[in-house]
């Protein structure tokens, strides 16, 4: 999907640039994917699921680019790359069309800035634009930041999966499904 970039002010006065995913991010994203799923048990991948090269993420990245249902948008502060929140259809078959799926992942030390809220909030104009009216995404139930986030941008609690996710201890987390009207 297109998306027009845009400059958005955050609450620590720095400016932070958003745009979609092109072809020539594809080593920092493949880098962005591995590094995050080490910083945050809060994500479903170990960083070892990233095992795709990177002429198979540029093709990911135009695939995305051309379809009228998903959009990948990046986040940069001080030109680095902060990170990224996505949508995607919910799931396949024409009576599901309405309904996407919602992503968003920083880097650590990204965190607590005001940029999800930023990003998180094109991706919602976006996919309405799109013409999905509702948007998706399960959150590990302990993950407060997270869900702090999606309730302040109207998202809520419809129910919750026991032992969704298994660690490699052998532990498990919850997750907690969340659900807004677009
Ligand atoms: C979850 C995440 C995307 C939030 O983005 P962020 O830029 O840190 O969030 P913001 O600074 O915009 O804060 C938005 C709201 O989230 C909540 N929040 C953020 N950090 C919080 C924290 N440490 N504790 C409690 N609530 C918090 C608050 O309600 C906050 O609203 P406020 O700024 O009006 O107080 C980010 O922390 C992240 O990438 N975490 C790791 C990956 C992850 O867990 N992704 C979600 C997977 S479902």
């Amino acid at each position: 999907m297109d998306y027009q970039e845009k400059t958005v002010l955050l609450k620590n006065g720095k400016t932070c640039v958003i745009r979609r995913g092109e072809e020539r991010d594809a080593e920092a994203l493949l880098n962005y994917l591995k590094v995050t799923a080490e910083e945050t048990r809060n994500l479903t991948r170990e960083p070892e699921d990233v095992d795709w090269t990177l002429e198979e993420e540029r093709e990911l990245i135009r695939e995305k680019n051309d379809a009228d249902d998903v959009l990948n948008l990046l986040a940069f502060v001080d030109g680095r790359h902060a990170g990224n929140c996505a949508f995607n259809p919910a799931d396949d078959g024409s009576r599901l069309r309405h309904r996407c799926s919602i992503g968003i992942v920083l880097y650590q030390e990204f965190w607590g800035m005001g940029i999800g809220t930023a990003l998180l909030s094109e991706v919602l104009a976006s996919a309405k634009a799109a013409g999905y009216e509702q948007a998706e995404l399960e959150v590990v139930s302990t993950n407060t930041a997270a869900i702090g986030l999606y309730q302040k941008l109207g998202f809520e609690a419809v129910g919750t999966m026991p032992r969704a996710v298994k660690y490699k201890d052998g532990t498990y987390a919850d997750l907690l499904l969340m659900v807004k009207r677009l």
